[in-house]
């Protein structure tokens, strides 16, 4: 008996002189306000759900196009690859540019809506944070350098200048998917150590 009540938390708290379980400050319930002026509301799952759905479509879309869609082209001419590149990467960063947005949005929602600020989060966030903003600055200069270079190359015909621009995409492709794969290991890990 006594070792079903001690391994149970709901019978250990009506117990006299039992303790009530502690929580991390970071665990509270649907609705309650924390005393930095936090909310944790169906809001917060909708945004948190939102941050993770942006996550899962831009590292994985670099994942698809690195590890799969790269390797099985090397049957193809390079003219032919370089036009299939041009109009993957042309569906493909516009809706990049809307996870970007969605992170932001979502994620500085959580931060000072759903914890009441930086100085409440666990240093996970911060390292997601970070690293988060420089995944974007690469992709903007991805988007705004080597790929309209690439573009407008591949449109003119001039394949010697789409190659040189389609590797330097592939670099910071590679570069982005790294960054992305840590930044989803800390930030999804991180609420247990961080
Ligand atoms: C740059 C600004 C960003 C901010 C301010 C931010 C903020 C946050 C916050 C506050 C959380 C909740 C953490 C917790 O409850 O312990 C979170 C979770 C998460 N974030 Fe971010 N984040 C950003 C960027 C990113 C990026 C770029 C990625 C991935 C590409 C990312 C992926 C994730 C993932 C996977 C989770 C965990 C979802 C879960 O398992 O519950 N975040 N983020």
């Amino acid at each position: 008996m006594q070792k079903v009540v001690g391994s149970n938390p709901i019978a250990r708290s009506i117990l006299p002189g039992a303790q009530p379980r502690r929580l991390s400050p970071r665990f509270r319930f649907r609705g309650q306000r924390s005393s930095n002026g936090g909310r944790w509301t169906m809001l917060s799952a909708l945004a948190l759900a939102l941050h993770a759905l942006s996550a899962v479509v831009w590292v994985g879309g670099m994942a698809f196009a690195y590890l799969f869609v790269r390797p099985a082209l090397g049957a193809l001419e390079g003219p032919q690859r370089q036009t299939l590149w041009r109009g993957t990467f042309a569906r493909f960063f516009p809706v990049v540019w809307g996870t970007v947005g969605l992170l932001l949005l979502t994620g500085y929602y959580m931060v000072f809506g759903t914890y009441g600020g930086f100085a409440n989060v666990g240093v996970h966030v911060h390292i997601m944070h970070l690293l988060g903003l420089v995944m974007m600055a690469i992709f903007a200069h991805v988007f705004f350098a080597p790929w309209r270079r690439f573009a407008k190359a591949v449109d003119a015909g001039d394949r010697e200048t789409a190659a040189q621009n389609i590797e330097t995409i592939r670099k910071l492709v590679a570069l982005n998917l790294t960054l992305g794969v840590i930044v989803v290991v800390v930030a999804s890990g991180g609420r247990f150590w961080g």
